[in-house]
């Protein structure tokens, strides 16, 4: 079992999560960053850094995100490392709330 970075980081990446993983697990694309199942230990101290709430335990993930689950463990081995916070994305605030962001996800690595 991994923790999960859902569709409610996308558009905001706030990164807070990134200071607190002892096995430095994330991943940063252009528009969210994604946990690497692989590494992960499940020690739990990422998910309440997230002010979004967008982290859940594998097997706590809500029904409306079970993409993610996938989506971490193929996105993780294409994405950089992340491994220090940084500042959110320009309209994160604007975005933090909006629900059925999966459409706005960008594949690609952060420039
Ligand atoms: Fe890192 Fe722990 Fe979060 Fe996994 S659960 S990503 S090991 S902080
Ligand atoms: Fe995303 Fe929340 Fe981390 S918005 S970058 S999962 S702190």
């Amino acid at each position: 079992m991994a923790y999960v970075i859902t569709e409610r980081c996308i558009n905001c990446k706030y990164t807070a999560c990134t200071q607190v993983c002892p096995v430095d697990c994330f991943r940063e694309g252009t528009n969210s960053l994604v946990i690497d199942p692989d590494i992960c230990i499940s020690c739990g101290a990422c998910e309440p850094e997230c002010p979004v709430n967008a982290i859940f335990e594998e097997s706590d993930v809500p029904e409306k995100y079970q993409e993610a689950i996938a989506l971490n463990a193929e996105l993780s081995q294409k994405w950089p490392e992340i491994i220090e916070k940084h500042d959110p994305l320009p309209d994160a605030d604007k975005w933090k709330d909006v629900e059925d962001k999966m459409q706005y996800l960008e594949k690609d690595q952060a420039a």
